[in-house]
Formats: C-alpha cells, structure tokens, sequence
C-alpha cells in the first residue's frame, strides 16, 4: 500500500457534512487540508454504479486538477427490502428543483417500506468507501459500513442527510440524536478511516 507521505492534502467533496466529518478525522494526522470547493474545482458527473468507482472519479479528478494527493469519500445508505436502495443514489433521492431535500427522501423510503409492507425491523447499512488518488494515477480504496435499521419518526437535528432516521445496531438513538463525537466514533466513514490510517503512518 503506498503511504501518503505529502503533507498537504485536498478534499474531493463540495458536501459540507461530509467535509467536516472528514477534517475532523484527518486532525491527529497534521495534515494540511483544502476542499476541492475552496479550489474552486466544480463537481465531475459522478457516472458509475459503485461507491468505489465514483469515489475513484472525485479523487483522480482533484489530484490531476491540483497536481496534490486528493480524498474523496463516496457513500450512500442500503435499505435491505428496498433492493439495497438508494445506495449510490443516495443524494439523487433527495434532489428537488430548488436543491435538497432530505425530509422528502426520508419519507418516500418510510412509505416505500410501509407500502412494500416489508419486514421488520427494516435492516439498513450506511456505507462509505474513502479513494486517496495521487496525481500520477495511483490509489487507494477503503470501504467501512455501519448496520441498523430505519426508524419514524424522523429523530434528531445533528449530522446531516439520512441521519435522523438511522439507528445503529445496538443503540437507541438515530445518528440525527446522537452526539457527533460519538456517531464519528462508529460511523460508516469512521469504519472506513481506521482502515485508512494504515496509509496515513509511518
Ligand atoms: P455522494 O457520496 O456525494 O454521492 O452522496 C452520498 C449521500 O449519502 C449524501 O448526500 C447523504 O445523503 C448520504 N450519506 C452519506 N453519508 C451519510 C451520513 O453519514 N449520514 C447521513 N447521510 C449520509
């Protein structure tokens, strides 16, 4: 695997929850990080049907546009009775002509599965998978997954898209209740960045 020596690094997402989870994560490792926004980099199709092959788009795309070592994060929630739907549509779900709407995604999947009369409790997994992406085209793939199930009401005002109605396995709260040290601690991204850290050390 090879290590990401560089000091300075980009982050390929213009998703600000996604950012501030992420910056939170790198933070022990003194990395200097910029957004792929900030660079003022638009946003490349995201064309694959795999979180790993859209991860790959974003990252190489911000490391050849800025010649410096680029992470993108590319992930999605996976609703068993929904055929693992939305999954890498997770963001499209939500779209609207005036921007996202993430209150409306999360109540056609609770009437899908209401209507679906699918079993219960309705199984879910968030995954994400993180590509560091080198300008000379090399990289690196990591895929960390958190299950649970879906929950409604809708429960929580922290983190950001489908949060409020995910519960982790074992846990009482929605990743919208809990605090976000604490979903950071047993996210999806979080499952994805432990692997990473091999990368990030001597
Ligand atoms: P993409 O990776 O930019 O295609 O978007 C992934 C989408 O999945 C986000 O816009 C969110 O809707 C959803 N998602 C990914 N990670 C999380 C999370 O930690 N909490 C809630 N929703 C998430």
């Amino acid at each position: 695997m090879r290590k990401l020596t560089e000091e300075k690094l980009v982050l390929a997402s213009h998703n600000k929850g996604k950012l501030i989870e992420i910056a939170e994560l790198l933070k022990p490792f003194g990395k200097s990080v910029v957004s792929a926004g900030d660079l003022g980099f638009e946003e490349p199709a995201e064309t694959e049907d795999t979180f790993e092959g859209n991860a790959r788009i974003k990252a190489h795309f911000a490391a050849k546009s800025s010649g410096l070592p680029a992470l993108s994060d590319d992930s999605g929630i996976e609703i068993k009775s929904l055929g693992n739907a939305p999954g890498v549509y997770s963001a499209d779900w939500a779209e609207t002509v005036n921007g996202r709407d993430f209150p409306m995604a999360m109540e056609k999947i609770w009437n899908m599965l209401e209507a679906k009369r699918a079993h219960r409790p309705y199984k879910a997994r968030f995954v994400c998978v993180l590509c560091i992406a080198w300008p000379d085209g090399h990289d690196e793939i990591f895929r960390g997954t958190v299950d649970g199930t879906i929950v409604w009401p809708m429960r929580g005002a922290n983190g950001f898209g489908y949060d409020p109605i995910f519960q982790p396995m074992g846990r009482l709260e929605t990743f919208g209740e809990m605090d976000p040290a604490e979903k950071h601690a047993m996210s999806h991204r979080a499952d994805a960045f432990n692997k990473l850290i091999e990368c990030l050390s001597d």
